[in-house]
């Protein structure tokens, strides 16, 4: 096992009713309140009016940012971050799920420390302060909202890219799963793949860790479990609240302790992917996690084997990749590129993508060759 240190600030609330207290928990960091949300769910379900109806009730200033889009842009975060400025908000709420998290992430850096929100994405920026964020969540999927990690894109330099840092923690996160009772199937069974994947991106990371690779398989098959059930009946409460937890779970930092780092190859291919066709991310994940696998079988043999024989009681490799394929594809899920139809006449635009922003992982790392060969395996 290596060193680690375990260390997560965020206070999450869990359960039915928990944003009753969310009106209070604001007025904790003050009344001026930059609202976040997205293209306009929240709207829909009656989640906006229940957080504006706690707002109220502490009298808060509310100014809003919204219209954050899935695959969320920095421009969106230096708009919202201007409006944050120009009326010295206390505090950022944001609603949603992912994208609307992460965005709300760096905007509350953007704001603190008077900075370029791509430079602190670039890690260039060094920022020292941030404003406290309350998140609401509303899908069950990426983790964001009790890790330090958020995602963005810019439209000028092609990329997707992750930014991570402890001022990310949110300082609450509110976790209803009724709140997900309106998240569409397709999205739903995203958010499953999402989660499994994040488990595996810590099983292929680098360091031995029993109890983490434990935690790893029970998570995954939380999500394989729950997730097929929940895809039958969408407005059931114990279902979304097994996901919604399994999710917060997969990427909190439980299955990376004992570790130096997870991968996050297959991430990392898949925001390539997200960027090009704005491809929904957990869609992504079910095509590059077997097409990943197939371009490491012979390098990690034992290790792809062993996640079979735990996940599914199987012995080879090609039976480990070929349960799991099946499992994505069980629930809808995407497992070639032509699935979504990207076809065989996009495969330079994507390896040049892919070369150009020298896709890689923290730990299995990709010659250009193999960046070519794993768009090979997508098609
Ligand atoms: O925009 P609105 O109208 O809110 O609609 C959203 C959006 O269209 C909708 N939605 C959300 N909650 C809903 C709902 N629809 C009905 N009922 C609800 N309760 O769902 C769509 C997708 O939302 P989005 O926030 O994009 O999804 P997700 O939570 O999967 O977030 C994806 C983003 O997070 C990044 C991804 O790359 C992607 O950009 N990730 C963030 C990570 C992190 N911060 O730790 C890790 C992940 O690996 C991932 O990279
Ligand atoms: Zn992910």
């Amino acid at each position: 096992m290596e060193n680690f240190t375990a260390y997560n600030p965020t206070k999450l609330h869990f359960g039915k009713g928990v944003t009753d207290i969310l009106g209070e928990t604001v007025n904790e960091y003050g009344k001026r309140v930059l609202l976040m949300y997205g293209k306009g769910s929240v709207q829909k379900n009656g989640i906006y009016d229940k957080v504006i109806s706690q707002l109220k009730s502490i009298d808060a200033e509310i100014f809003e940012y919204s219209g954050i889009k899935p695959n969320p842009l920095v421009e969106d975060v230096s708009e919202a971050a201007q409006i944050g400025k120009l009326n010295n908000i206390d505090v950022i709420i944001a609603v949603g799920g992912g994208s609307v998290i992460d965005s709300a992430k760096i905007t509350a850096l953007a704001i603190s420390n008077n900075t370029d929100p791509w430079a602190i994405m670039k890690y260039e920026a060094k920022p020292k302060s941030t404003i406290p964020l309350i998140a609401v969540l509303t899908l069950a999927a990426t983790g964001t909202e009790m890790n330090g990690a958020a995602v963005l894109q810019n439209l000028e330099t092609d990329e997707k890219i992750g930014y991570v840092s402890l001022l990310n923690y949110p300082k609450h996160s509110f976790l209803d799963p009724e709140f997900t009772f309106t998240v569409p199937k397709d999205y739903t069974a995203y958010g499953v793949v999402d989660l499994i994947a994040h488990a595996l991106e810590a099983y292929f990371g680098e360091g031995e860790a029993s109890l983490s690779d434990r935690f790893i398989e029970v998570i995954i098959k939380e999500a394989m479990e729950y997730g097929p059930m929940l895809l039958k009946d969408l407005k059931n409460y114990e279902y979304r609240a097994n996901i919604m937890w399994a999710a917060t779970t997969a990427l909190n930092g439980m299955t990376n302790y004992g570790r130096k780092s997870g991968d996050w190859g297959v991430h990392d291919i898949g925001h390539n992917i997200s960027y090009l066709y704005d491809t929904p991310h957990g869609a992504t994940l079910s095509i590059a996690y077997p097409a990943w696998l197939r371009l490491q079988k012979d390098r990690i043999p034992e290790r792809i084997t062993k996640l079979g024989n735990q996940l599914f009681g199987t012995n080879s490799v090609d039976e480990t990749i070929s349960n799991l394929e099946e499992f994505f594809k069980s629930i809808d899920c995407p497992i070639k590129l032509s699935d979504i139809n990207i076809g065989k006449d996009k495969k330079e635009e994507i390896v040049t993508q892919m070369l150009k922003n020298k896709i890689n992982g923290m730990v299995h790392q990709f010659t250009d060759d193999d960046r070519k060969v794993i768009v090979d395996l997508m098609m």
